[in-house]
């Protein structure tokens, strides 16, 4: 057994929903990255969370796997190597299930009294939310427009309405508790996170020296569409496409993070007060891993054979955004996650701030390329030429109105998110079940 690394020499990620898909890309990837390109007397901690036990196991001994097989290949070029390798990557499993505000609330108090500093959260975990394909759309649009309708598709059905569990114990006497509804995809793919983004945001600002900013990554998609989005509806519980308003929310709170017109909600939200020595405002990225072949859309087993041929046939067809297998998938948010800060910061001074997707190109080499966002464009610049590369064909220029509706929207969606975070701690304190997290 290796000695557990110093705050100093140590890269501390954490990897929510990391059980299978992206996230276990992802933990995959950055373990090959990492110790391939960080220097020796760096130590990589991985944290996985999974929803249960079980699940945990079986990611972990996928990553041991993995470890084993870089090592392997590194032995072959260099023997006597792999001993120095297994000792720089710590791998270690939490609980989170992002449906219940208190699992989050316990996985972050955890966190918080035993790992001393966080330099990367990938919020990966999510749901589509959808209940089947409408079958005769899928053949039509398939057909007709193959790789559009296999980038952009139209023929997923989405549930309306779903819930998450209640998050309140029933009161003294037994009557239930009243509390505000909470969209199940919703909180799945964002408010969980977003709560315990707000949670880690103290381990995300520990900086030694050396260090830059702790960044938490944000997963986003393609089908970050704006029709989906209603302001009157911020949890997508009364309309269609809850999974695509949740990921164009994302879209919308974290581009407009770095806006000086949002930061008194996003210092409050990431508990930020002044520079110091020890401490530096978390970053927030987006990213999103182009169209890969995963669970989250549980199909029947050949038909999810099909589904994959049907990826990797698009991509042979030029499309730029089916890299079909979870490692390639994950390079945007393993980029995100390890790329040095200055060139992250030349990037976005450059060209503004960004959304960070997976590409590839037809001969499966994959890359990471900026995405266009509906009234933000590539990176907010009005007089930006539009790219042809991977553009949706229902992409509109982005115009001053589009860019302002964007802005005016992210900054409302900081202001509803940060009241409805207030909302619920109270809420969970008053009901004896909150964790106290000063
Ligand atoms: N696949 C794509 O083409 C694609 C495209 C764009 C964006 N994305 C995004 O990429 C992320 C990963 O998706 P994926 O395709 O890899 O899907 P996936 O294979 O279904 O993985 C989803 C992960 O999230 C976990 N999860 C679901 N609900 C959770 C909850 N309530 N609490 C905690 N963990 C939960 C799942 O755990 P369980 O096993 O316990 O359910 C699983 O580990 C998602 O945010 C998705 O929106 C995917």
């Amino acid at each position: 057994m290796s000695e557990a690394p110093t705050p100093e020499n140590a890269f501390y990620v954490l990897v929510t929903g990391a059980n299978s898909g992206l996230g276990l890309g992802i933990g995959a990837r950055l373990i090959d990255e990492f110790l391939q390109t960080r220097p020796q007397d760096e130590s990589l901690v991985l944290i996985i969370t999974t929803r249960d036990q079980r699940k945990g196991d079986a990611a972990i001994a996928a990553l041991q796997e993995q470890l084993r097989k870089v090592c392997r290949k590194a032995e072959k070029k260099l023997p006597g190597v792999s001993q120095l390798l297994q000792r720089r990557v710590f791998l270690r499993q939490e609980r989170l299930d992002l449906l219940s505000l208190v699992s989050v609330q316990k996985l972050s108090k955890k966190l918080r009294d035993t790992v001393p500093k966080l330099d990367v959260v990938i919020c990966n975990a999510g749901i589509g939310g959808w209940t089947g394909i409408n079958w005769p759309r899928a053949f039509k649009t398939i057909l007709t427009s193959w790789k559009t309708s296999t980038t952009w598709p139209t023929f997923k059905l989405s549930a309306v309405g779903w819930t998450a569990k209640p998050q309140l114990p029933p009161a003294a006497g037994g009557s239930k508790r009243e509390e505000p509804l909470l969209g199940e995809v919703f909180c799945a793919n964002f408010f969980g996170h977003y709560l315990l983004g707000h949670y880690l945001a103290r381990l995300l600002a520990k900086r030694s020296q050396r260090e830059t900013p702790g960044r938490l990554i944000w997963t986003s998609s393609l089908e970050a569409y704006e029709h989906t989005f209603n302001m009157q509806d911020i949890q997508c519980i009364m309309q269609t496409e809850a999974y695509e308003s949740s990921k164009r929310l994302t879209d919308l709170m974290a581009i407009t993070s770095r806006l000086p017109s949002t930061e008194t909600h996003v210092n409050k939200y990431l508990a930020y007060e002044q520079p110091s020595e020890k401490t530096a405002k978390p970053r927030i990225y987006l990213s999103h891993p182009g169209i890969t072949h995963t669970p989250i859309m549980p199909l029947f087993f050949v038909l999810d054979y099909a589904w994959r041929l049907v990826c990797y046939i698009s991509r042979w067809l030029g499309s730029h955004w089916h890299v079909v297998t979870v490692d390639k998938g994950a390079v945007a948010a393993v980029w995100l996650a390890l790329a040095k800060q200055s060139i992250l910061d030349t990037m976005e001074q450059r060209e503004g701030v960004g959304k960070w997707g997976s590409a590839i190109d037809v001969w499966g080499n994959e890359r990471v390329e900026r995405t266009e966002i509906e009234g933000w464009g590539w990176g907010g610049e009005l007089n930006e030429t539009p790219r042809k590369f991977g553009r949706s064909p229902y992409a509109k220029a982005l115009t001053r109105q589009s860019k302002e509706k964007f802005v005016r929207e992210g900054e409302q969606c900081w202001a509803e998110l940060e009241r409805m975070r207030v909302d619920w701690e109270r809420r969970l304190d008053e009901a004896g079940v909150g964790v106290c997290m000063d």
